[in-house]
């Protein structure tokens, strides 16, 4: 492995490549990255960065939103296969008739989505920003997608704006329910709950911290307390464990993991630092339109 980091890193300088990798992604991946965080602080990097090419450890909507946001630069995501399952949910032609049946109402999108459904949207958000973003509108009735669960998660937070949801959700954070929560905590009775807004309504409502993906690493870095449970995806706890080696960290169940996030390897970043395949390209018509509401988005978070 030692070899194929330093092979990684030789042409990366040779190439003034920049490699950004997501929380979910398997942890020997921040052997080689620049960046590691989550969707808004990779968005934010993406954006200011003077590389020559981005390789986006992650999934394809995050390769899309960098391109998006650094026109002129090779965007590459490692493994072209790589999608996020909620943003397939929703696709052009759905957000239109969703906008159709309520119509007139602000349209907020969750980062997870294709570049053409953040053409159609006036705002868009992360998990880290989506409370803020939201009350910015400062309207009383928003349409949130694809996912039903941050939107209602929002919802409850704000207390005054009616959050009009679509039906999308991340397969991964649903596998947590109620009763694996409990049993956690039966097992752990000192370990706080750290669950992220992707999870079900009745699982975030049973949690101490409900928070992004940078959210729960530093309210589990800033706790004085020394056990948490989490419930969010593994790499999150792969990081806190490797991190805070004096804390203890329990994943809430087996296997919450984005199978989609776990296909990088580091010799997918080898390979196409070598040949730059898997490019990532956005029509122009779109990019104009859909680096509106991320722009927005980076104005509000600021
Ligand atoms: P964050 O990076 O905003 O925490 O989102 C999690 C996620 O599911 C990314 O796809
Ligand atoms: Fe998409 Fe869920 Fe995977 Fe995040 S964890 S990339 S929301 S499928």
């Amino acid at each position: 492995m030692q070899a194929l980091v330093e092979s990684i890193n030789k042409l990366k300088k040779e190439k003034k490549a920049v490699i950004l990798a997501h929380c979910y992604q398997p942890v020997e991946i921040d052997l080689v990255a620049d960046y590691v965080g989550d969707s808004l602080y990779l968005s934010q990097v993406a954006a200011k960065t003077d590389a020559e090419i981005i390789i986006f450890a992650g999934v394809y909507f995050m390769a899309q939103t960098a391109k998006i946001l650094s026109p002129d630069k090779k965007v590459i995501l490692p493994q072209i296969d790589a999608g996020c399952r909620m943003a397939d949910m929703i696709d052009y032609n759905q957000l239109l008739e969703f906008k159709a049946k309520n119509p007139g109402i602000p349209t907020v999108c969750y980062v997870n989505s294709t570049a053409e459904v953040k053409s159609e949207c006036d705002l868009c958000c992360t998990s880290s920003n989506a409370v803020k973003v939201v009350a910015s509108l400062n309207t009383d009735k928003i349409l949130f997608l694809p996912d039903t669960y941050l939107g209602k998660w929002v919802e409850k937070q704000l207390g005054n704006v009616e959050v009009i949801t679509y039906p999308g959700f991340c397969p991964t954070h649903l596998q947590i329910r109620p009763d694996d929560i409990e049993a956690a905590r039966n097992t752990y009775p000192e370990a706080l709950v750290l669950a992220h807004p992707e999870c079900h309504m009745s699982v975030s409502e049973m949690a101490d911290y409900v928070g992004s993906t940078t959210g729960i690493m530093n309210f589990a870095k800033n706790s004085d307390n020394k056990s948490f449970i989490i419930a969010t995806e593994q790499g999150v706890v792969d990081r806190l464990k490797r991190d805070y080696p004096d804390k203890e960290f329990i994943p809430v169940k087996n296997n919450i993991v984005c199978p989609n996030m776990k296909m990088t390897s580091l010799e997918d970043i080898l390979k196409v630092l070598e040949d730059e395949s898997n490019e990532i390209f956005v029509d122009e018509n779109i990019v104009q339109k859909a680096v509106k509401c991320i722009d927005r988005m980076l104005e509000v978070s600021k």
